[in-house]
């Protein structure tokens, strides 16, 4: 970065005296903003475009604004572009050093436009491109799970409620609850899209501009759906920032809920699943230990991404219409937002596939903590008992499974038939944990052919999003 101390040129006019050097740093953005660049010449050259179909430019100041750009475009690209402090920003930098290679056409290009449209402009369409990124990999993570859940639909484990035994389920299942909360998320991005894919293109300060500008070319130009429709709101709408943001904590959320069973179940206590060892790290001091990283990290950087939410919703909130510069601190929370969503859901899509189940463990412990305590209840309702009898009868069969270390169905009948007559040798297929997942084959149930259903709706769906 140049420190090099320019009058600012494009709006240095008005002014008596050279901006006091702090505040030239304090209100610069370039630091950041020049994330931006690449969609600030596309933003600009179909300006440009517009600019010249209404004869405010020629075909040959157009034919060199490309030219202009292009080499620009190429020296950004090659890290050579010098970005100036002085001239504030990325729109500026940019604009002066066309004009510095193509002379005063570069001085037109801002007919019509003002910086307000222009950021607007840029953080739509910057957003857009990533939006599609992120889509990919969250395609890529939910595709990993369906696979991984296919994998395992019949792969019994406990399923818990209050973090105690509840019933089996399949672990496939668990899986595809989490393919679930994932689709929720991606719906909610998918949706934010659409909101961002308006153009506030031509809105110029707030008001619009004199110029009989065409800002459905621009739009068209852009691949924007849309102009937006009011000028005010085209050029102070950060909503598609904060909606962005929200889909990010709501699928952090999400993340840091996998995250914290993947490290539970990782744990030598739980042993259910091994995670990768190129997926784990180890200890200075103690020798023993492979430690889950990569899911601690993003169960932690959920932090930052709420923290990055809520910082835009305080950035918006009171302020007036239209513009104001407060609205040049929407850029970083955004863009640390997109980098850490993007680091996590690529670090998990590529960890799934590896995660390896130990399913005899898995099998294990479902059958320590009675899971198929509800499984009985229900086989003496269908045997005419009132549930909440059945339920008292079953309790008392726990409690006596527990003073002598038993699971249900390690009770003889007759140990059984002490607490209900009506108990036959019959309820020893409830009583195991494959009558018991096979049992909830309904809609949403954890039944290993209900598993397989849903991933094979799941696939037909992912090639539909
Ligand atoms: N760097 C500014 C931003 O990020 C660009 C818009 C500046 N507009 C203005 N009127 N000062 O918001």
């Amino acid at each position: 970065m140049s420190n090099k101390k320019d009058t600012n040129q494009a709006w240095g006019g008005r002014f008596n005296e050279a901006t006091d050097d702090f505040v030239a740093k304090f209100t610069a953005s370039v630091e950041f903003d020049q994330k931006l660049a690449l969609h600030d010449i596309q933003g600009s050259l179909a300006h440009a475009e517009m600019l010249t179909s209404i004869d405010l430019l020629s075909p040959e100041e157009l034919a060199a604004i490309k030219k202009g750009f292009s080499d620009i475009r190429m020296e950004i690209e090659a890290g050579t572009f010098e970005w100036h402090l002085a001239l504030e920003d990325v729109h500026m930098n940019l604009e002066a050093a066309l004009t510095e290679k193509i002379g005063g056409i570069g001085k037109k290009l801002h007919t019509g436009r003002s910086r307000n449209d222009q950021v607007a402009t840029d953080l739509r369409l910057w957003l857009r491109d990533e939006i599609d990124l992120i889509s990919k990999e969250l395609s890529r993570l939910q595709r990993a799970l369906v696979d991984l859940a296919e994998k395992e639909s019949a792969t019994i484990m406990p399923g818990f409620t209050h973090l105690q035994t509840a019933q089996p389920i399949t672990f496939g299942h668990h899986l595809m609850a989490w393919f679930e909360m994932l689709d929720r998320d991606h719906g909610r991005l998918i949706d934010c899209r659409r909101r961002t894919n308006h153009s506030p293109l031509g809105a110029a300060a707030l008001a619009g501009t004199t110029y009989p500008i065409n800002r459905k070319m621009t739009a068209t130009l852009l691949g924007f759906d849309e102009p937006m429709n009011n000028s005010l709101d085209a050029v102070s709408d950060r909503d598609f920032a904060i909606e962005f943001c929200s889909f990010a904590s709501i699928l952090m959320t999400h993340l840091s809920r996998v995250s914290e069973e993947l490290i539970l179940w990782n744990s030598a206590q739980f042993n259910f699943i091994d995670l990768p060892d190129r997926f784990c790290t180890g200890s200075s001091i103690m020798p023993q230990k492979k430690n889950p990283d990569v899911p601690e990290l993003v169960r932690g950087k959920t932090g930052r991404v709420n923290g990055n939410l809520i910082a835009l919703l305080t950035l918006m909130k009171s302020q007036p219409l239209a513009y104001n510069k407060d609205n040049q601190e929407d850029k970083e929370p955004l863009f640390d937002t997109v980098a850490t969503v993007k680091d996590c859901l690529r670090a998990l899509a590529n960890m799934v596939p590896a995660i390896k189940s130990n399913q005899k463990s898995m099998t294990e412990s479902a059958r320590r903590g009675f899971a198929t305590a509800t499984d009985l209840a229900d086989y003496l309702v269908r045997k005419n008992i009132a549930f909440r009898d059945s339920h008292e009868i079953v309790g008392k069969a726990v409690a006596y499974g527990l003073s002598i270390n038993k699971d249900l169905s390690e009770m003889s009948l007759s140990e059984l038939q002490q607490f209900s007559t009506v108990i036959e040798a019959d309820v020893f297929n409830v009583l195991t944990l494959e009558g018991s997942v096979a049992a909830r084959n309904h809609i949403g149930g954890t039944a290993p052919k209900q598993v397989r259903l849903a991933t094979k709706a799941a696939r037909k769906k992912m090639g539909a999003i």
